[in-house]
């Protein structure tokens, strides 16, 4: 696999865009965050750990550098306005939907991203486990897998280095028709962790020989 340093716009910068962003930047990859509100608490916790190493501005700032990589990590219900907002700086670009909709219909965001920027290489990665899981994602010293999907070009190289940064095993299940496998995955993690009440530090491991 590639070594190739990345630079990543990670729009949000809450329990995903800043766990996520801060293992990249510790890979050594150059991370700029978009966030709502650039003088609120999570912009300010990464000011604070990471002085001028990082960039943080508004979603219109931070896209306009045109990074090699974009991560959706906002929540649900702001993924179709901010898509249609920025369509024209989204269409064409590496991106990772984090993001879980709830309440009912799908979780991600691929049907607006294929309206609205169908020149987009859209992967669906790291929304199937809690934060907690990408802070520290070794089990008895194992790294959990992360089921992901997208298309299988060269863009796929990036999320795959990405995924590893974090420290999980990526394990890719198919081109963007496999979405709904992936949500489903996110689908029995809320089942175990909060249904069954076995908690959040929780994850999956695919058995092999
Ligand atoms: N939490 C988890 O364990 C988990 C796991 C898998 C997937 N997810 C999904 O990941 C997404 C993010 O969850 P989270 O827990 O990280 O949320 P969070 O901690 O509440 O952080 C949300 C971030 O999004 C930013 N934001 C909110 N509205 C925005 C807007 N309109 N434009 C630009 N930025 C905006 C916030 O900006 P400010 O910093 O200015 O407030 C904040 O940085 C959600 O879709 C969630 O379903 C979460």
């Amino acid at each position: 696999m590639t070594t190739e340093k990345l630079t990543i716009t990670v729009l949000g910068a809450g329990n995903i865009g800043g766990t996520l962003g801060r293992k990249w930047i510790a890979a050594g990859h150059q991370v700029t965050f978009g966030v709502n509100d650039p003088q609120g608490k999570h912009a300010q916790a990464l000011r604070t750990e990471f002085g001028d190493r990082v960039t943080i501005g508004s979603v219109a700032e931070v896209l306009a550098n045109n990074a090699d990589v974009v991560v959706m990590a906002l929540p649900g219900a702001t993924m179709d306005s901010t898509i249609t907002t920025f369509a024209a700086q989204l269409d064409g670009r590496t991106i990772i939907d984090t993001a879980n909709r709830m309440g009912g219909g799908p979780m991600n965001s691929f049907a607006t991203f294929q309206e609205k920027t169908p020149r987009s290489h859209v992967y669906r990665a790291f929304n199937s486990l809690g934060w907690e899981n990408y802070a520290d994602p070794l089990f008895n010293g194992e790294p959990a897998d992360l089921f992901y999907c997208g298309p299988n070009d060269a863009s796929r190289t990036a999320v795959e280095q990405l995924i590893a940064a974090v420290g999980l095993r990526p394990i890719y299940l198919g081109g963007v028709e496999q979405v709904g496998l992936v949500d489903a995955i996110a689908g029995l993690w809320f089942a175990l962790a909060l249904g069954q009440h076995k908690g959040r530090h929780l994850a999956f491991k695919v058995l092999s020989r």
